[in-house]
Parts: structure tokens; sequence; C-alpha cells
């Protein structure tokens, strides 16, 4: 049954088929002006009952984290507690309007109050600002900060360059390019840290900033981190923390005491929240004393009364501005601040602790089958393995990923990091129990046997999935609106 295609909501509609039923109108002529009316409106007619129908068989198509292993490295797709859900649908949280005046949402900004403060202390930076949307724009956001502290603070605008090494994450240097700064990549060494000896080499007055991912994209922790961050501020620039990965050092190290000047962390990532798809997430950014004064506004700020505390916000001094309408996406904020607030100190590093235990679990049951190249050390809170199986010469990691599906797993992310070739970048979070785990690497160890014996099962794979193999470049360019009735693919894509 759910291999069976579902057909679109327009196939299943029927003319005067209806899933609500209004009362008439009681406006004697349309406000609406003549131009603007449509007499051609392209809706579905469907009933309640087809609607429903529809959508759960599609949903049930999906693979979700409440349904299996997601260990989509770099993505850290952990299960998210029901409770914060709970927590975001709270009426005095999910039904107030920003532009409500602050005595009327005093709750609202004291979680916002609240949860700048956690950040910070879990990161050990002396400000916070909530306002960007995602990892990437925080990024943007850190570096628009760090341009105008050294141009316009330090007045030294000649500093352009900001050096990224080959481990980061991709949205490092797309950021950076939106900046409008020039991006250097700085090759990593034998074992998987920056290549120290190339970082010195790029050490001049042109650069504005080193911008750093750790642990990075290997899954490593960078040994001579205290090291970088020392010659970067020498040679005067600053250092971006790329802190998505915070979930491995959560309440064991803290950025902004190894040299980091500003971080952005992804809340939907650390601190729960589901996401994928582009879903809303969260990109805090938390700073050193320097740059506070540029962070984006407003932020949260509490007056101390005599009897009572008054929430507020502020634009900082010399802010880059507003990266975001309003406060961001709020009903995220309510979701991490729950997850702070239920796990506490303890639970905050259990969770890292977990992380690493896990990923290091997994790593060393494929290893003698999946190559890890920097195998020899301890990863942090994910690894990376190679697709490329002793006697299969054939077999790719895409063919891998693939049968993973048939044993009802979700891939783990492919060909990423670029500098690991045939790359299956697994992530499988402190969420996941030792039985997950095993019964994982189970799988990845048949499916090498299978690509042995008969490498033609992973050449066709996924056999028992909704879809087979997709052109996945073309789907996710050209989706396919077909039989839109009266529409052409264009109109359809233009409506
Ligand atoms: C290390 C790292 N940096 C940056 C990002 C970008 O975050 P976002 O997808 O929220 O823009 C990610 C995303 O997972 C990441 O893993």
């Amino acid at each position: 049954m759910l291999n069976r295609p579902e057909p679109t909501i327009y196939e299943i509609s029927s003319p005067g088929r209806r899933g609500v039923t209004l009362p008439e109108l009681d406006v004697p002529e349309t406000p609406i002006p003549e131009e603007f009316v449509r007499d051609r409106l392209l809706l579905p007619e469907v009933t309640e009952l087809d609607v429903v129908r529809h959508f759960v068989r599609l949903s049930q198509k999906n693979f979700g984290v409440d349904v299996t292993f997601y260990p989509l490295g770099s993505c850290t797709m952990k299960y998210n507690p029901k409770v914060n859900e709970v927590a975001a649908r709270l009426p005095g949280f999910a039904r107030i309007h920003p532009l409500q005046a602050p005595e009327t949402v005093q709750g609202a900004l004291q979680l916002m109050y609240e949860l700048q403060q956690y950040l910070a202390e879990i990161t050990g930076f002396a400000a916070t600002s909530l306002q960007p949307a995602a990892g990437a724009h925080g990024e943007l956001t850190g570096i628009l900060m760090i341009r105008k502290a050294i141009h316009e603070g330090r007045g030294e605008p000649h500093r352009t360059k900001v050096l990224i090494p080959d481990s980061a994450h991709g949205t490092n240097p797309a950021s950076t390019t939106m900046s409008g700064l020039e991006v250097v990549e700085i090759p990593s060494d034998r074992r998987g840290n920056v290549d120290l000896e190339a970082l010195k080499a790029h050490l001049d007055d042109t650069v504005l900033a080193l911008m750093l991912t750790n642990p990075n994209t290997l899954g490593l922790f960078e040994e001579h981190l205290l090291e970088m961050t020392h010659l970067v501020h020498e040679a005067g620039g600053m250092v971006y923390g790329d802190g998505a990965n915070l979930n491995a050092i959560l309440g064991i190290a803290k950025p902004g005491e190894l040299g980091f000047d500003v971080l952005h962390i992804n809340l939907h990532k650390t601190f729960s929240t589901p996401h994928g798809g582009g879903g809303p997430g969260g990109g805090p950014v938390v700073c050193n004393e320097e740059l506070a004064p540029y962070l984006p506004g407003p932020v949260v700020t509490m007056e101390e009364h005599e009897n009572h505390v008054h929430y507020t916000w502020q634009m900082p001094e010399k802010s880059i501005g507003r990266v975001r309408a309003f406060w961001g996406n709020f009903a995220v904020l309510v979701r991490a601040y729950t997850y702070i607030r239920m796990l506490g100190p303890e639970g905050l590093r259990a969770v890292a602790e977990n992380a690493v235990l896990n990923a290091n679990y997994l790593a060393a049951r494929i290893k003698d089958v999946y190559p890890i190249p920097y195998g020899t050390r301890t990863c942090m809170h994910e690894f990376v393995a190679q697709g490329k199986i002793e006697g299969a010469p054939d077999v790719r990691a895409l063919d891998i990923a693939k049968r993973l599906i048939d044993y009802g797993f979700h891939p783990p992310t492919m060909y990423f990091p670029l500098i690991v070739p045939e790359a299956l970048m697994i992530e499988p979070t402190e969420t996941e129990s030792k039985q997950t785990l095993d019964a994982f690497a189970d799988a990845l160890l048949r499916i090498a046997e299978e690509a042995r014996t008969q490498p033609e099962l992973l050449k066709e794979a996924p056999h028992h999935a909704p879809v087979r193999r997709l052109d996945e470049v073309r789907a996710a360019r050209y989706p396919k609106l077909r039989d839109v009735p009266g529409l052409d693919e264009e109109e359809a894509l233009s409506s």
C-alpha cells in the first residue's frame, strides 16, 4: 500500500466536493478591486477525508526521526523531546504578536533574555543575539560583525581575506563570499587538522579572520586550536567559530575560552527542534566584549527596579542592524530554552559525552570493513567513513546509501566533506541506543558482504521504497508539477 504511487491532490479532486461548510458571505459587493478578482481558481475540490488520507499517506512515505534511525552527518538528526513541542505551542508563546508592547509580553522577553544568558554561559562569551534564523545566517552575521569591527572600529579596511580550512562546512565560504570578502582555502594536514604551516604562510595584514569549524567536518577536534587562534590574533585578525557542532563539546569546552571571538550556534541541531527540508531553525551568535556593540538587534535587556524586574530591548551601540524581521524564529527559541532547562548543566554535558561515545562505538564496529581516514584518532560526535569495499571495486558510496534504505535506515550524508573520496559521513547522535547502533552496524556489514557477492543488488537499490533511484539534481531543480488541470508546467510553476 505504502509503495503505491500517491496521486496528486488534483487527481483526487472531483467537481463539487467540499472539505468544509462555510456560511454564505454577507457582503453585498466584493471589496476587492476588480482587476484583482479571478474567475478561474485552480483549487482541488476534495472532502476533508480525502485531504487527511492524502497527506497522512504522503507523510508515511517519508523517513523521519520519529520513525527510524537518521544518521545524516553534520545534521544532528536526533530525537526531539515532545515536551519542547508542548512548550512551543503554549498560547502565551504561540499567540502573541511581535508588535505587542513590552509590558504585555514580559514572559516571552524573559525567556529570550535568559536564553541569551544561557547561551553565553555555555559557550564562554560575553553577549548574544538571537536574531539569525539558521546556521548559515549566523555565519553571515558574525562575519559582518568582524568586518565592521575591524574596518571601522580598528580602522583597518585593507583586511579583506578570510581563511577557511578545506575541512570547514560548505556554508562557510558561501557566507564569506556573500559578505563581499575574499575566501582563501587552507589545506588539512595528515591528521585531519588545519595545516599549521599553510596557515602561517597566509597570515599577513590583509587577513580579516580565520573561520573555523570545530569539531571540523571530519568529526575531529583541532589539535592545534590554541596555537591557531593565538597566531591569528597576533597577525591582527579575528577568529570566527562555526559552532554548529557544539553538541560534541557541550558542558566540556567553551569556545569563548579557546580564542574564538564570535561563534554561531545551530539551535536546531544542538538544542533540539525538528528540522530538515529547510524547516525553521535558529542560529544565534555569541561574541566577546569587543564585538558585543556590533551584534544585530534588538537584543533583550533587563532593568532591575526596586520591587520588580522589567524586560525590554535595545539596539547595540554600533549594531550591524537587523538581520531578521522581528525576533527570529521565536518557537525555536522556546524549544531550545525548554531543552536547556530540562537537562541542566549535567544533562547538557551528558549530551556531548553520549554523542561522542555513540560515534566512536559505531566507528569501531565498522572500521575493519569501511575505511575511516584519520581513523586512528578518537572522533567527536561524527566520523567520515568511505564507501570503498575490498573485493567490490564497482560499488560506490551512493550504492551503499541506497541499499541502506532497504534495511530501513536513512542514509548518511554522502560525498561530503569533499576532501574524502566516496565519503559516508555518519552522525549517530546521543539519543540512540546501543541496540539501534548495532542494528545499523550489522546492516552496513551485511551490505558490504552483498557488495562482494551480489553487487547488482546494491546498484539497483532501493528495492523497497516508494520511489527507486532518482536523478536527484533534476528532481530538485525541475519539480514535476504534473496534472494540474488546465495548466501547463510553466503556468503551474508561476501560479
Ligand atoms: C558545521 C555546520 N556549519 C553550518 C551549518 C549550516 O547551518 P544551517 O543549515 O542551519 O544554515 C551546518 C548545518 O548543518 C553545519 O553542520
